[in-house]
């Protein structure tokens, strides 16, 4: 029997910015927080290097928003930007207050934060617990919110899609993924933070839920979506048959770390004058580069040249790992390849996290804000989720006494599908799927090779959407199904732009437009909402 259950606010994701919410809300109102593997997993656990804030005397919010405006190549939006990076403050106390240890200088300034560098930032501003930030932000949000009586978790239930009543959003469909029971969850606001897209590639740093399934339900639901085109590829991701998705936080190159070649020589200098330190759409094309011209399989990055003592302490998760595997990090290189890490797109938000679809936000790495532009700068995502999960909260707070209650909903029907016995079909699309993206639409793309992509989806689409009309579903259905449609979104975000900018290199137009903006499609038929869908203000 399907249930009905109703909550104030109904979070699904619960990574930095769901927790971050969540707990920004749980003093007043009952909030449920889905997930559908276990709580922790999603990318927040897995982040290394740091949360990017001003902190530093020296630092100033100018020299923050001009750094993220440089590695965005032209198209962050300043609003957007600023309004993040003067908030960046008030996030990391947050955090702190919630009892997330960072790490300390280590010289006669104890009371102060350590912080490092990476790519793109003109300052060392990035706040960290070692090499596994992450683990220190997710596990003590986890904590208060388990503690927390007006928060319930509901772990391994995946959101299928979203409810609509008289067009505003009013909860979700999720599937009990234990039980195999689809239940509806209502709540008078829904908020999407489940993360980004970056599995839609045969290789990714990201765990394995990381299928677009906000923003697909979004899509579905009929919001926009914007800038996809921006995969954002980490450079450094570990080269080893039996480490899958391994990052090497851009830390390394912040504390030193080198980019070599296998004769040991250094590249980056010949590209940017930032050398290791230029923003990461540069150094993933120059090593994609590299490993083309020279028929590579990986590249080297070494900081063994820094004292071991000194390696061991800021990287010790990158160290034990390595060493797991037999390199020793603090006498030999790291074999790396670059791999797809960040969706810099998403669902179009304003400044409170509103969607087009009222009752609906959306917030974290399945948003788009504008911050990025055409590339993320290292760190500031979750800085980004921080941040509009607060002003979220703000905006729920403000508002939730003027939205009605919410009658119940007809309830999932299963009553024309059977149960499959060709789950083939699910694993087989999805390997040819994401092989395709890695292929055609990766870090240089061509319009032959898109549209060759744009083919190969609509055929994959097509069997999916058969398969999910006429079988029963599973976790991994909905995951393809969604991922095809990012996929297909994707495509069509970089078929219609017609330059080369930040993360979107193609080979047939290697130039920047003098003038260009975000490419915004508007479901259900892609069209996007100009030449280029740049819209003026932030309001959707
Ligand atoms: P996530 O943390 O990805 O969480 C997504 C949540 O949504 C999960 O709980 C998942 O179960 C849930 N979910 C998704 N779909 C559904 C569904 N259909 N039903 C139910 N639940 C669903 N950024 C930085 O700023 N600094 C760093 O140092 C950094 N390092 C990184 C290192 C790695 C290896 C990776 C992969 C990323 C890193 N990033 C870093 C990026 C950053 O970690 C992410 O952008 C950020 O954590 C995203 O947080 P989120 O709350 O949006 O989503
Ligand atoms: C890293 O540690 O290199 C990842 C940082 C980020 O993705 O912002």
């Amino acid at each position: 029997m399907n249930r009905h259950y109703h909550y104030d606010a109904l979070i699904i994701g619960s990574g930095a910015s769901g927790l971050c919410l969540a707990l920004s809300l749980a003093q007043n109102f009952k909030v449920a927080i889905i997930s559908k593997n276990a709580a922790r997993e999603g990318s927040t656990y897995y982040a290394q290097g740091g949360i990017a804030a001003v902190l530093d005397d020296k630092d100033s919010i100018d020299l923050h928003v001009k750094d993220t405006m440089n590695a965005g190549a032209g198209i962050c939006r300043e609003d957007a930007v600023r309004f993040t990076v003067e908030h960046s403050k008030a996030a990391i106390e947050w955090l702190v207050e919630q009892g997330v240890e960072f790490d300390r200088r280590t010289d006669n300034h104890l009371e102060d934060f350590h912080l490092t560098k990476e790519g793109g930032h003109s300052h060392r501003r990035i706040i960290h617990a070692a090499d596994a930030t992450g683990r220190a932000v997710s596990t003590v949000l986890i904590e208060q919110a388990s503690r927390n009586p007006n928060i319930t978790f509901f772990e391994d239930h995946i959101a299928i899609d979203l409810i609509k009543q008289n067009n505003r959003c009013v909860g979700a469909y999720i599937m009990d993924q234990q039980r195999q029971r689809i239940d509806c969850f209502h709540a008078k606001f829904t908020v999407l933070a489940c993360g980004g897209a970056s599995k839609v590639y045969l290789y990714s740093s990201n765990p394995e839920g990381n299928s677009g399934d906000g923003i697909a339900m979004a899509w579905r639901a009929g919001c926009r979506v914007a800038n996809m085109e921006f995969n954002q590829f980490h450079p450094t991701c570990l080269y080893h048959p039996k480490a899958k998705s391994f990052l090497i936080t851009e830390a390394v190159r912040g504390e030193g770390g080198l980019l070599k070649l296998p004769n040991g020589e250094r590249f980056m200098q010949n590209v940017d004058d930032r050398a290791e330190l230029a923003p990461r759409d540069i150094v993933a094309r120059a090593i994609d580069h590299e490993m083309k011209r020279q028929g590579l399989d990986c590249v080297y990055l070494d900081i063994s040249h820094k004292p071991a003592a000194f390696i061991r302490q800021h990287f010790p998760t990158v160290a034990k790992r390595c060493l797991e595997l037999g390199i020793d990090i603090t006498k030999e290189p790291i074999p790396v390849v670059p791999a797809a890490h960040y969706t810099c797109g998403g669902i179009v938000i304003d400044d409170a996290g509103r969607t087009d679809l009222p009752g609906l936000l959306a917030i974290g790495e399945t948003a788009f804000t504008g911050l990025h532009g055409a590339n993320r700068m290292a760190s500031n995502s979750l800085l980004e989720c921080l941040v509009y999960a607060r002003s979220a909260a703000d905006h729920i707070r403000g508002t939730i006494d003027d939205v009605d209650d919410i009658n119940h909903s007809p309830g999932w029907d299963e009553s024309r599908v059977t149960e499959s016995q060709e789950d083939v079909t699910i694993s087989h699309s999805w390997h040819e799927l994401r092989q395709v993206m890695w292929d055609y639409v990766g870090i240089v793309r061509s319009e032959k090779r898109l549209k060759r992509a744009l083919n190969r989806i609509s055929l994959i689409k097509q069997e999916v959407q058969d398969y999910y009309r006429n079988y029963r579903i599973s976790g991994d259905l909905v995951e393809l199904r969604n991922l095809v449609l990012v996929a297909e979104i994707i495509v069509h975000s970089a078929i219609n732009r017609k330059e080369s900018r930040g993360l979107h290199y193609n080979l047939d137009y290697p130039n920047m437009l003098p003038d260009s903006g975000d490419t915004i499609l508007c479901p259900p038929d892609f069209h996007s909402e100009s030449s280029m869908g740049f819209i003026d203000g932030k309001t959707p």
